[in-house]
């Protein structure tokens, strides 16, 4: 057994906040030495921006040199090679993996065959534990609190695996959650039924309009076009919501904008200037977060 971040359900709530505070750290001062002698491979099977240029500018930061492939047409998995295989071998070369896979459990597997540390960098539309983390830490930034806090989730809640990830996270913290996605796009009855083993209050809606003015943060996501079988499917709901900065009117003071990011349309440019848009802070938080991330899964200590 090694140190895997597989799931953010891996993390106690202690766990969790003490990533938090590393984070803190880390922004405080990000260039350092304490990864000097350590690589880290970045085994992206799907494409990334943010997640593979964060983690592997975490690693050089913090002295450390990073192997990988953005591209798995690139790797040997073109040639049929096994995802045991791959995994086997760059065990071999890099003190931990990070790894982004189209397939559900994935990085699950790769952990239990992995003798280096394997963190999940997204798998299909099951868990993404870094972003997770990421947007733990902008909400706490944001509102000094993870507390009694209400969260408006939008858009694809079924494939979204950062809206599953956050609603687990979150159930730590005494949230309110609700839900607005089209009919096709709801969340799966299984956070339906973690939220109520939970006690979580939340409800659901396909309007956005105004649905969302008594929210401290507003999540907002992506239509994800390569999850969907059926493309007719994604045509009918790929513009469903558009948050305009006209909307943020009324809403609370604190309340903050976050997405993951990439956006396609899901978000107008002109709410880009509005206070309340975070989503761009909250990718370089990413930064910061996945220092600390790298730090524990390779039981280094934050001050080294
Ligand atoms: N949020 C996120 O996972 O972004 P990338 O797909 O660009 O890594």
């Amino acid at each position: 057994m090694n140190n895997s971040l597989v799931s953010i359900t891996d993390y106690s709530k202690e766990e969790i906040l003490s990533i938090l505070d590393s984070a803190r750290d880390f922004e405080a001062n990000p260039n350092r030495k304490s990864l000097d002698g350590k690589v880290v491979a970045t085994l992206f099977f799907e494409p990334s921006t943010r997640t593979r240029l964060s983690f592997e500018t975490a690693v050089i930061r913090l002295g450390g040199k990073v192997i990988g492939f953005s591209d798995a047409a690139t790797s040997s998995a073109s040639k049929g090679e096994t995802l045991n295989d791959t995994i086997h071998m760059v065990s071999c070369y890099a003190d931990a993996i990070v790894m982004r896979h189209p397939l559900e459990g994935a990085a699950r597997y790769a952990s239990e065959i992995s003798p280096v540390p394997v963190v999940n960098a997204g798998d299909g539309a099951n868990q993404h534990p870094s972003q997770t983390l990421l947007d733990l830490y902008s909400i706490l930034k944001t509102q000094g609190t993870l507390e009694n806090l209400k969260i408006c989730m939008v858009g694809d809640l079924k494939y979204g695996r950062t809206v599953h990830s956050l609603i687990q996270a979150m159930s730590h913290f005494t949230p309110t959650f609700k839900f607005i996605a089209p009919d096709e796009l709801k969340i799966p009855e299984e956070y339906r039924i973690f939220c109520r083993k939970k006690n979580i209050p939340f409800t659901e809606s396909n309007e956005l309009n105004d649905n969302f003015n008594d929210a401290d943060i507003l999540y907002m996501t992506r239509v994800q076009k390569e999850r969907f079988q059926d493309l007719m499917e994604y045509e009918r709901v790929k513009n469903v919501y558009t948050l305009q900065n006209e909307m943020l009117e009324n809403t609370k003071p604190n309340l903050r904008v976050l997405h993951p990011l990439p956006r396609v349309n899901e978000i107008s440019m002109d709410v880009d200037k509005n206070e309340k848009a975070y989503y761009f802070q909250q990718a370089q938080n990413g930064l910061y977060v996945r220092q600390a991330i790298l730090s524990k899964v390779l039981n280094i200590a934050n001050n080294e």
